[in-house]
């Protein structure tokens, strides 16, 4: 029986399990997804067994997004210019390390209905996704993006790794049309960032990565504000949707199925 994996640390709250057993099910498949909790000094053991064909494909999740690259022979574009990782597998023997993070956020905002053609994007946040996000809008051609994140120095790394970014101390909040939460403030239900969001007009995109709990406390401003939000329940769907089709070849289908493994 084939087996797919989702690692990372800590693990337990991933429902990528779900999702992909679903599909697989769905789909008439013989396999099984499993998810493990790993730490640093295991992937060289999980490569391994990718090579032999005991494990058929893995996404890799924080905090071993950037970490698992050095372990791979070969890497997709848009993981070479993200230097992320979240999808695993062996490809004419060569361990293969792709993202569908990027394409996963850019098929949420559409779905959003949201153009970030000629848009102001403001990311609070520096931590494995941001990457993902800032490629994603670069292709779709958001004009400004602006990022701040509480360690500034690791904003400016970012920075580095792509054109036309601006940097802004944590606490400064700019004129933006989208403001996106890619840190992991909001994860426990009362977590909020301290940030004051008083000035903010109404009719922006409040955006967050985050889909567990469903409203944020950064969410439950942005609405109260007369914002409109977006949860990051979309996002992580495409992305495994996407991993799902490399795997195995079939896009899966969305159904009401699939939304009651968030509730
Ligand atoms: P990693 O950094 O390992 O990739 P992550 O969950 O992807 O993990 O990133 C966590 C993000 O949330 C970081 O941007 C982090 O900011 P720091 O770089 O300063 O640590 C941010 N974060 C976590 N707790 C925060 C808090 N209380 N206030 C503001 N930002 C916070």
């Amino acid at each position: 029986m084939k087996k797919y994996l989702v690692i990372g640390k800590p693990i337990n709250h991933s429902l990528s399990p779900q999702l992909h057993n679903y599909w697989l099910k769905e789909n008439n498949l013989t396999g099984v997804y499993d998810k493990e909790e790993f730490d640093n000094r295991d992937l060289a053991g999980l490569i391994l067994k990718i090579k032999n064909n005991e494990i058929n494909g893995v996404n890799i999740t924080v905090p071993f997004k950037k970490e698992i690259i050095s372990y791979l022979d070969k890497l997709s574009p848009v993981a070479e210019k993200t230097q992320s990782v979240n999808t695993v597998y062996l490809e004419k023997n060569k361990i293969v390390g792709h993202n569908t993070d990027a394409n996963g956020f850019k098929l949420a905002l559409k779905d959003a209905e949201f153009d970030v053609l000629g848009k102001k994007i403001f990311i609070l946040g520096a931590g494995g996704v941001v990457s993902s996000i800032i490629f994603a809008l670069q292709e779709i051609n958001a004009s400004n993006i602006i990022l701040s994140n509480r360690t500034k120095s690791k904003a400016e790394d970012i920075k580095k790794m792509f054109n036309n970014l601006k940097v802004l101390d944590w606490g400064e909040i700019p004129d933006f049309d989208m403001i996106i939460n890619a840190t992991s403030v909001g994860l426990k239900i009362d977590d909020d960032l301290d940030l004051d969001f008083s000035k903010v007009e109404k009719g922006k995109f409040f955006y967050d990565v985050i889909y567990n709990p469903k409203e944020t406390m950064f969410l439950k401003k942005g609405r109260e504000l007369g914002c409109k939000t977006e949860n990051g329940q979309k996002m992580f769907i495409y992305q495994a949707a996407e991993a799902f089709e490399l795997w195995h070849g079939i896009r899966p289908k969305f159904d009401d199925k699939i939304n009651k493994i968030f509730k």
